[in-house]
């Protein structure tokens, strides 16, 4: 329990918090709190620095969305109404919202509530506070979404692959649901939720819950999700979908158009599946199924219950990207069932997540692949590192994130996914590999539908592993890995003797050796990035050119090699491929792409220029997600 001293110290840190981050103009919030009701302000334990919510005074149980989608305003508009979990007293709930235009909330005997909306605050959006009766037990909120509301693409039929029918979907993770539902915008708060979704007959809607299969004739779909979520979890996407089964338990939908295509480079998902239950428990969601969004999707994945949504990029024809798969089929464990419980221990979910993931894919493709994608990992690690520290931001190397006051995207780097991974790597081979496993399925079970911090991890770990063995902790040196910086001197240090074959052939090219004849035949994805990965900043014009002439790197149908393409042709101004990199820029929206390419073209001012003609062409097709980051790299003011 926490005392009520912390209580009023928490209490003054989010208000001051809060006050600096709308220069005061916000300071009437609190004000307003005790005009509205009898809230007792020592119980605002505002734990997670991203929401106004008040979970441990009332929490939501569970969530009745009722929403139309309107491509012609591109609007969401309706209802949600909330069933509360009254824990103490509190009157007043308080509940994230962005963006969103709030018409009427009624009580559960019929009356009209009282409410406030507190002005925007950066990146945190609006307080809505809500006040209760004592007996209340549900609200219903009728609302509509703004056009602009962050968490919605609204996509034109020719932002498709099948050209025909408009497209919506959501990207909620980590602040955006509010910018759709009005709600405890936190992923410690946990509850179930049911929906109707009205639309065009012609279209599928899908969410992150039970879904139907096929289209309904009068557009209604009705969901369920009967496993307790967190907000950033709820998920919809509304187009013309087709679904294929893959599995006893998994299928994927994409337009009718690419759907055999996905099928296809999908077909060992039920392997998966199955590999991951025999690693970590019983896959507890019933169901699991990926719908492959268009390209503007910012994101790779997105781990949506029961329902991955995917970038169409990483169908490359010849499943070499799949891990992407595996990877968010893994938080279906860590993340999902585990969840951090604020956006500092982010590194819970993502850390967690890849070293879950190259687990499953050791078991489905084998030790050498594996080993690729390890070695690569550490990598980009190592340059994230370097580029953090480089930009006086060494604090952000380290795994527990101090995010208070900014924006959350700040902590998706590289260190909560591969500094987490090779820190549950270094605690494998410091006890062993079956022991550590029987440790990470006992914390998937004991914790499972729980928000996790990383303290309580750490003594979590300490309890039921360590026990307290001084020998064992100075092997793995746990503080020094979450509280301090880079990569403490016992990280391991990764081995593929596929990428040691790499590296000849790029020692050879670097001493003079022709292009062609360099034995590249049975590379994959993986090779062909360690090598040009290898190579950054050593190749002159010339020998750019010759690989592009031997082999045709510039009109790649992998994404991933093209962007790492296009960032040394950027490097040596390697005009033949710049064609090629428009379309690739005005043509796919995922911001891992966007980001590297715009901030190496920003260094020049030719380059900057044309970063800047290319974006208006393409700012309608991307995500908020991405065009906020890349009109960050450009010095656009939006
Ligand atoms: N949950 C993340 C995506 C995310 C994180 C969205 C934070 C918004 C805020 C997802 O699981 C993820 O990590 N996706 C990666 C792919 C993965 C294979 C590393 C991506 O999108 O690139
Ligand atoms: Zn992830």
């Amino acid at each position: 329990m926490i005392n009520t001293n912390t209580f009023t110290k928490i209490s003054s840190i989010v208000i001051l918090f809060i006050c600096t981050l709308s220069s005061c103009k916000n300071n009437t919030t609190l004000q307003q709190d005790s005009d509205l009701g009898s809230e007792n302000p020592d119980a605002r334990t505002v734990v997670d620095a991203h929401s106004f919510s008040n979970p441990s005074d009332i929490a939501i149980d569970h969530m009745h969305l009722d929403l139309s989608v309107d491509f012609a305003k591109k609007v969401l508009s309706g209802s949600v109404r909330l069933d509360l979990n009254r824990k103490t007293k509190a009157e007043v709930l308080h509940l994230d919202s962005r963006q969103l235009n709030i018409e009427k909330i009624l009580l559960d005997d019929g009356s009209e509530a009282k409410y406030l909306l507190s002005e925007d605050v950066e990146y945190f959006g609006q307080d809505l506070a809500i006040n209760l009766k004592k007996k209340t037990k549900s609200i219903t909120i009728f609302y509509k979404t703004s056009p602009n509301a962050e968490a919605l693409q609204w996509l034109k039929p020719e932002q498709t692959a099948g050209g025909k029918h408009p497209y919506l979907f959501s990207q909620s993770q980590a602040i955006l649901a509010r910018t759709w539902i009005p709600c405890q915008d936190s992923p410690g708060v946990k509850f179930t939720y049911s929906a109707t979704i009205k639309t065009d007959s012609n279209l599928i809607a899908l969410m992150s819950a039970e879904n139907g299969r096929e289209k309904t004739e009068d557009g209604v779909y009705h969901f369920k999700m009967n496993q307790p979520v967190s907000s950033y979890l709820l998920a919809l996407t509304v187009g013309d979908l087709q679904y294929q089964s893959l599995g006893r338990n998994c299928g994927v939908y994409a337009e009718p158009n690419m759907v055999e295509k996905c099928a296809w480079e999908f077909s060992d998902m039920q392997s998966m599946i199955d590999s991951a239950e025999a690693l970590y428990g019983k896959y507890v969601w019933e169901q699991y199924d990926v719908v492959v969004l268009p390209p503007s999707f910012p994101f790779g994945g997105m781990e949506n219950p029961r329902l991955t949504f995917a970038t169409p990029t990483i169908i490359a024809g010849d499943r070499s990207l799949v891990a992407l798969i595996a990877h968010e089929l893994a938080h279906s464990w860590s993340g999902n069932l585990v969840t951090n419980e604020t956006w500092n221990d982010f590194w819970l979910n993502e850390g967690f997540t890849v070293y879950f993931e190259q687990r499953i894919m050791e078991k489905v493709f084998g030790k050498a692949y594996e080993e690729m994608e390890t070695k690569l990992g550490m990598g980009g690690l190592k340059e994230t590192i370097e580029r953090l520290t480089n930009e006086n931001k060494v604090e952000d190397t380290h795994l527990y994130l101090e995010l208070t006051g900014r924006n959350p995207d700040d902590g998706l780097t590289d260190i909560a996914y591969e500094k987490g991974r090779f820190f549950l790597q270094t605690i494998e081979y410091a006890v062993g590999r079956d022991k550590f496993d029987i440790f990470l399925k006992k914390y998937f079970e004991e914790n499972a539908f729980k928000p996790m911090n990383t303290a309580r991890f750490e003594a979590y770990l300490d309890e039921h592993l360590l026990k307290g063995d001084s020998s064992l902790y100075a092997k793995i040196q746990p503080k020094a890995w979450i509280y301090g910086p880079g990569l403490p001197d016992n990280a391991p240090n990764p081995q593929s003797e596929e990428l040691d074959k790499v590296e000849v052939e790029a020692v050879r090219y670097m001493n003079g050796d022709k292009a062609t004849r360099l034995k590249t035949k049975n590379w994959t994805t993986h090779h062909w990035l360690y090598f040009l990965r290898g190579l950054r900043h050593k190749m002159d014009i010339n020998q750019i050119a010759e690989l592009d002439n031997a082999y045709d790197l510039s009109n790649s149908g992998n994404n991933e090699i093209l962007c790492d393409w296009f960032q040394h042709c950027i490097d040596v101004d390697y005009q033949p491929a710049y064609p090629s990199m428009e379309r690739f820029l005005t043509s796919v929206g995922r911001r891992k792409f966007l980001s590297p390419l715009y901030k190496e073209l920003v260094k020049t001012e030719e380059g900057k220029a044309w970063a800047k003609r290319v974006y208006e062409i393409a700012k309608p097709g991307y995500h908020s997600v991405s065009s906020n980051s890349i009109e960050a790299i450009l010095g656009i003011k939006s």
